[in-house]
């Protein structure tokens, strides 16, 4: 627990924040980078783990959701009919996908090496132009005052990094401010994360990585129940030929209810329109794989 309650000023994140977005990112966008959030205090710290996972992210993610959530996105993208913001973009799964359907896609997220792979990923794609990516924090948008979207996208059990009330409610209010009335905003939660069985470095994966390299991952899984949150304590040993090398690093997530996660919603100026059981459009209930929540702007 020790990694949970370390305190953000004791990381020098701010020192590595970008100043000038590669990506195309026009000026009037950006009202400053860096968010009060990446250097102010709070005891909370779900964005920690994700620099160190970044090389592994796209590795484990082919071997578990894979492209499963990819045409539910796009078909939301498509539907906004305007630009796109999605929160916790990370190495780019979801917006390369989304980012060719939507007039304009915007991406933040606050790990670096996770946005160096979206980047190049981008290039690769030829989709720079109309795309924008910033590293900072989704607690406090760094987005002018005016700047609109109408579509934020936060997939994945993004919003289950938010360990705590106050950083779930200032996201929330946060995407209330970049979307007009009318505007949505999509949410997949991960509702396994609470049932997940605990375990102590079990083998979870193993495989050939880029490069003749190969990887195993030895994983720890610890349930804090009063706190509703799910640590995952990862091993991740690379190996080149006879060299050995050990990641190590933790992520915790929270996990709320729907009717909680409701009701956050509708207290940040959303009116919940739609909560479905999976991608297809099924129907919800509390034991589904899948939890989306579609929300309007009120
Ligand atoms: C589960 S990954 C999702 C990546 C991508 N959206 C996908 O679906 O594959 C969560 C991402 O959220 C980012 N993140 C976590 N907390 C954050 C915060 N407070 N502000 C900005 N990004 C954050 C992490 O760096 C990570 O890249």
């Amino acid at each position: 627990m020790v990694r949970l309650l370390r305190r953000e000023r004791d990381l020098p994140v701010a020192a590595g924040v970008r100043r000038r977005d590669s990506c195309g990112a026009s000026s009037e966008l950006f009202l400053y980078y860096g968010s009060p959030a990446m250097t102010s205090d709070s005891s909370a710290a779900g964005w920690e783990g994700w620099d160190a996972y970044a090389p592994f992210y796209d590795w484990e993610n082919r071997r578990t959701i894979g492209r499963r959530d990819v045409r539910f996105w796009t078909d939301l993208a498509r539907r906004a009919e305007g630009p796109v913001l999605e929160l916790g973009c990370g190495t780019g799964r979801l917006s390369v996908p989304v980012a060719r359907v939507a007039p304009r896609f915007v991406g933040i997220d606050r790990s670096a090496p996770m946005l160096r792979r979206l980047r190049s990923r981008l290039r690769r794609a030829r989709l720079t132009a109309r795309t924008a990516i910033v590293r900072g924090d989704i607690r406090a948008l760094p987005f002018r005052r005016r700047w609109r979207c109408r579509l934020v996208m936060a997939p994945y059990g993004m919003l289950q990094s938010l360990l705590s009330d106050e950083d779930l409610t200032a996201t929330l209010e946060a995407a209330a401010g970049v979307l007009p009335r009318g505007g949505t905003l999509g949410i997949d939660l991960v509702p396994e994360l609470p049932r997940w069985q605990e375990y102590h470095r079990r083998v979870g994966l193993r495989g050939p990585l880029s490069g003749g390299r190969r990887v195993t991952l030895i994983e720890s899984v610890r349930q804090v129940r009063e706190h509703a949150l799910t640590v995952f304590d990862q091993e991740f040993v690379e190996w080149h030929g006879s060299r050995r090398t050990v990641h190590r690093f933790s992520l915790a997530f929270r996990t709320l209810t729907v009717p909680q996660v409701a009701e956050r919603l509708e207290q940040a100026g959303f009116r919940v329109d739609a909560v479905l059981g999976d991608y297809a459009g099924e129907e919800w209930s509390p034991d589904a794989s899948v939890w989306v929540i579609v929300a309007r702007r009120r």
